[in-house]
């Protein structure tokens, strides 16, 4: 199977990782990539957003299986283009992408499909955003309508910079506070069959302790050692099932990877989020647990085959994932600093790689930080525990100037499971 993959970032490293070892897959290719990426994969110039260049250069390449990462090419339409030419391509349409484009659209599948999410007001007027932000009262959630690039929400107790955000944008989302830990579950589904991966946690914040501004995302985790064994079940019964089911009926399937950003809240699950897309930094770790082969998942998602595969395989162990973002990310990064060290991490074979995200090659072969994510050390283990201990020796093997990067990714789920399995031994 020839397999092209869209992108260029961490999540489609680790996607591209994951396809060079599944042994169906003969030749692999990324459209643009990265420098981490240029090891597994041929790597091909393309603007992503392009349609009909995306479909030009699979099929020049005579592609399988097209594979679209970030969402902005989904909601552009750009798998519509792929499949238009009659390539299989594992991305939803533009149409079945606006649960991800627009939060307004995927809190009106939610209201139809029953699916349990916070209150929510959607305002175009000063005076509906004042009516909004005094019925919810501190603290204040409002959400930009369209897509953002994970900047689009803003989470205060400030009455004037909630509304000051809801001013800036067009059309714009108020919505309820939920409290409690935040888990991102993905599914693969064919708009009919769901199939759900392993959850993970994100940490969205930029510093420790879950300070500082919102983030594309500063590292994850799975599993979720203090999760329900149940939550997964729940969440396929109760949201992945009934809104493939909704968006199937409204005529526009949604066929690629649902995202469900869920809040597990004291009065049950809620939606915060979906996205129409694997997630980054999620998709780093919840692959490096996968032990089906991933193109032909994704392979019988594309072409409707996913209620005759078989059951996913995965590893009892853990993975935590450590982004290292450049200098003044997420304000303004700066970019152009050497990296050094990604020599010395892939030396050591530690159960820990380097998944890049925003790099580059310069013409002497030196890699640059490239974006304000620049890279994500992922790690295995035998728990979450020694797969933390990896990913931060790792780290400390690079250098990349003005870096920085959460010291306290997993930490405290790391602790309570360490903290659970001696309570539990004690007790025999
Ligand atoms: P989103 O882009 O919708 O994922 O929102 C980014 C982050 O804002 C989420 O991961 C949450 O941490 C936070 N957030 C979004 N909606 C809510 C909400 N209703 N209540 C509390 N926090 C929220
Ligand atoms: N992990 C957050 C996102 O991918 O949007």
């Amino acid at each position: 199977m020839k397999v092209l993959v869209i992108g260029g970032g961490a999540r489609e490293h680790a996607l591209c990782r994951s396809l060079s070892l599944d042994p169906e897959v003969t030749s692999l290719h990324c459209a643009p990539g990265n420098a981490g990426i240029a090891e597994v994969a041929e790597l091909h110039p393309v603007d992503i957003l392009d349609g009909a260049s995306v479909a030009g250069l699979a099929e020049s390449l005579g592609s399988d299986l097209v594979i679209v990462g970030p969402e902005a090419p989904l909601v552009a339409g750009v798998a519509d283009a792929v499949r238009a030419r009659g390539i299989d391509c594992f991305g939803p349409s533009g149409a079945a992408a606006a649960l991800e484009g627009s939060k307004a659209f995927a809190k009106e599948v939610m209201a139809a499909a029953g699916v349990p999410t916070g209150r929510s007001y959607v305002c175009t007027t000063p005076e509906e955003i004042d009516e909004a932000l005094d019925a919810f009262g501190a603290p204040y959630v409002v959400k930009d309508d369209g897509l953002a690039a994970g900047k689009g929400v803003v989470v205060t107790d400030d009455l004037a910079v909630a509304r000051a955000h809801a001013l800036g944008c067009e059309q714009v989302v108020i919505e309820e506070y939920l409290d409690g830990p935040e888990v991102s579950l993905f599914a693969v589904t064919d708009g009919e069959t769901v199939v759900p991966l392993q959850p993970a946690q994100d940490f969205k914040r930029a510093f420790d302790d879950d300070q500082g501004p919102n983030t594309g995302g500063m590292g994850a985790y799975s599993p979720l050692p203090w999760a329900d064994p149940d939550l997964v079940a729940e969440v396929e019964r109760t949201v992945l099932q009934p809104t493939v089911d909704e968006m199937r009926r409204r005529g526009t399937p949604f066929a690629g990877l649902l995202y469900a950003g869920l809040a597990i809240t004291s009065r049950g699950v809620r939606v915060i989020e979906f996205n129409a897309r694997f997630g980054d930094p999620e998709t780093q770790v919840v692959l490096a647990r996968l032990k089906t082969p991933l193109g032909g998942l994704l392979r019988a998602a594309a072409t409707g085959q996913l209620a005759i595969f078989p059951a996913l395989r995965w590893s009892e162990g853990a993975a935590v994932t450590v982004v290292v973002a450049s200098h003044n990310y997420p304000d303004t990064p700066r970019t152009g600093d050497p990296i050094s060290g990604l020599d010395d991490v892939a030396a050591k074979d530690d159960h820990a790689y380097v998944l890049h995200a925003g790099t580059r090659q310069d013409s002497t072969g030196r890699v640059l930080s490239a974006g304000g994510r620049v890279l994500s050390i992922t790690a295995t283990g035998p728990d979450l525990t020694k797969a933390r201990t990896r990913a931060y020796r790792a780290i400390a093997r690079i250098t990349l100037p003005g870096a920085h990067h959460r010291t306290d990714i997993a930490a405290a789920a790391a602790q309570a499971a360490a903290g659970e399995a001696a309570g539990a031994a004690g007790a025999v």
